[in-house]
């Protein structure tokens, strides 16, 4: 990391975990591509990166974080629990840990409601383990509201933060409020494959700033406040997703952005 490495905005999860707003996703990249992608990536000044036991990739996420030779405090990492195998969580997080060679997870995920229905029981497997110290912060993915309030009234445990499918399409004010009167974090995901990259407000606002639509899409998410974690395996896209610190959207560019249709 040298003085010119960016410095990413970051957001504070419950009980007090700060989270990079930007990091990188590892979807759909074998052991061998997230280990050269988590390597890049933690060397242009990455410090937050998505994973999930179905991706098959966590050995080599683990990997590339204990050659980085970064300080493990350095790094945020999250995983998740697939939800056909939420009956043996307590066995799940211990081998996500095991292969991505960690003491501790920064955020442990529900990755889908399993079977659609929220599950609080299975949420108590998720508390139980940020007890034990596995996990510094706990959450879900895909979750509706109505299953947000599901866990929160069967345990007494708000999840910090959703993981759901995010990108200005999917823009819902009303989603937003729903989530912050809830201290729920918003993280979203598929931000360029849910997006018409080629869109016209786009091309314009990303001129405006000498910039490309990919990266007005992910400045939109860091200025609104949701985190966002592009994938990507290819060293210069890496490095693109990254730049996007120097410059802010306006609030005209913001609201036109949200706008935007898929
Ligand atoms: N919780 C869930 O259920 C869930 C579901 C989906 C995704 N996720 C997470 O969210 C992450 C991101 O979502 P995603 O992988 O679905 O989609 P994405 O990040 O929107 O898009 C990834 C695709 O865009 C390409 N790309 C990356 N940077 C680019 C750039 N600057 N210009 C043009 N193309 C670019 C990538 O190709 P290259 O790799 O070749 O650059 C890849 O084909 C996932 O990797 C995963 O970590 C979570």
């Amino acid at each position: 990391m040298t003085s010119d490495t960016p410095k990413i905005p970051t957001t504070t999860l419950r009980p007090g975990v700060e989270i990079p707003l930007l990091g990188l996703g590892t979807w759909q990249a074998p052991p061998e591509d997230a280990y050269k992608a988590v390597r890049t990536a933690l060397d242009l000044g990455y410090r937050h990166i998505d994973t999930a036991r179905a991706y098959d990739n966590e050995e080599g996420v683990g990997r590339a974080i204990a050659d980085s030779g970064l300080d493990r405090s350095e790094i945020f990492l999250t995983t998740k629990l697939p939800p056909d195998e939420v009956d043996d969580a307590p066995r799940i997080i211990d081998e996500s840990l095991a292969k991505l060679g960690l003491e501790h997870l920064d955020l442990w995920l529900v990755h889908w409601p399993p079977n659609k229905e929220a599950r609080p029981d299975v949420w108590e497997h998720v508390i139980a383990a940020q007890q034990a110290g596995k996990t510094r912060a706990i959450g879900v993915s895909n979750y509706s509201v109505a299953q947000i309030d599901e866990l929160t009234s069967a345990t007494g445990v708000t999840p910090s933060i959703n993981q759901i499918p995010w990108s200005p399409a999917d823009y819902d004010a009303d989603l937003v409020a729903a989530h912050r009167e809830r201290d729920v974090v918003l993280e979203g995901y598929s931000p360029f494959k849910r997006t018409n990259l080629d869109d016209a407000v786009l091309a314009e606002i990303a001129a405006a700033h000498g910039v490309t639509p990919t990266q007005v899409v992910l400045r939109w998410h860091l200025d609104t406040g949701v985190v966002a974690i592009p994938k990507s395996v290819n060293p210069d896209r890496i490095a693109a997703n990254l730049d996007v610190t120097g410059f802010q959207l306006t609030e005209d560019e913001i609201a036109r952005v949200s706008a935007l249709e898929a």
